[in-house]
């Protein structure tokens, strides 16, 4: 079928609240749930607030929550619903509404404030750096993070638990944590910075139950859980929290 009218409900509302409002709307072939939101702007809700910027899964702009899923809106095809099916788009619930299908996020970008830089080795320029092929890698699947905040919208931790956000990090600051500690040219170890103990003690490790639903909705495919929050739980425990252990291991990996 070219073209079909589909049942939308849409959360409308703000801070103060809200309620769920339905639409029929014209759906057409090759459409994803951004373009029939975009649909809904230019006809009946000219007021209907959505973040986007790409429309191409780049910017991590569109996370909210389709069908009680958390999605990029600009990667949900309409060809996963039935014709006859309500589609039901929700702002993403782990942070406060703004308006409509828009949150503030501000929670991950003050915890990325929180997460100290790589430490460049001291006594070389960046162009002379050099590392194993294998961890250029590792660090490059982290890297492929577009910051959609739907890893740390999904993770139950924080989901619906307000007041274990300033002693929880969630998946994708842990995960940035995991890379800088796997890194084998960061010197915060030499700086006094131990990114173990902060991790477990100030980002809240232990925390996380390797529930996976964070990897679960990564629209990059990062491996979360099994490649950045398990491996940096196990150097933690690895350690002991014993300081001459934890030394060692930093100069035998020079
Ligand atoms: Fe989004 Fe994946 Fe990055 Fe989490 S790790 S913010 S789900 S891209
Ligand atoms: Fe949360 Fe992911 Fe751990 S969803 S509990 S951070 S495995
Ligand atoms: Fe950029 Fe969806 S609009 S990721």
């Amino acid at each position: 079928v070219v073209s079909y009218k589909a049942h939308f409900r849409v959360w409308r509302g703000n801070a103060a609240g809200g309620e769920l409002r339905d639409y029929d709307v014209e759906v057409n072939e090759g459409e994803v749930v951004l373009d029939v939101i975009h649909r809904l702007q230019a006809t009946t809700a000219p007021d209907l607030a959505v973040r986007w910027n790409c429309k191409a899964g780049k910017c991590g702009s569109c996370s909210a929550e389709v069908n009680g899923r958390p999605r990029l809106m600009c990667m949900t095809r309409m060809s996963v619903f039935t014709e006859a099916e309500t589609v039901t788009v929700t702002p993403m619930r782990a942070f406060p509404v703004v308006r409509d299908l828009v949150t503030d996020v501000s929670f991950n970008y003050a915890t990325a404030r929180d997460v100290p830089a790589f430490v460049p080795p001291a006594g070389l320029a960046a162009g002379e750096y050099r590392m194993r092929q294998q961890d250029v890698e590792r660090s490059q699947e982290f890297r492929k993070c577009i910051e959609c905040f739907l890893c740390q919208n999904v993770c139950h931790v924080i989901r619906d638990h307000e007041e274990n956000k300033p002693v929880f990090a969630g998946p994708r600051f842990l995960m940035r944590i995991a890379e800088l500690d796997m890194h084998p040219l960061d010197a915060a170890a030499e700086q006094g910075l131990d990114r173990q103990r902060t991790a477990q003690e100030t980002h809240g490790l232990g925390y996380c139950n390797i529930t996976k639903c964070c990897t679960e909705v990564c629209p990059e495919h990062i491996k979360i859980t099994d490649n950045a929050l398990i491996p940096l739980k196990e150097r933690v425990v690895d350690r002991r929290y014993d300081p001459l252990v934890w030394l060692g291991s930093k100069i035998r990996r020079r």
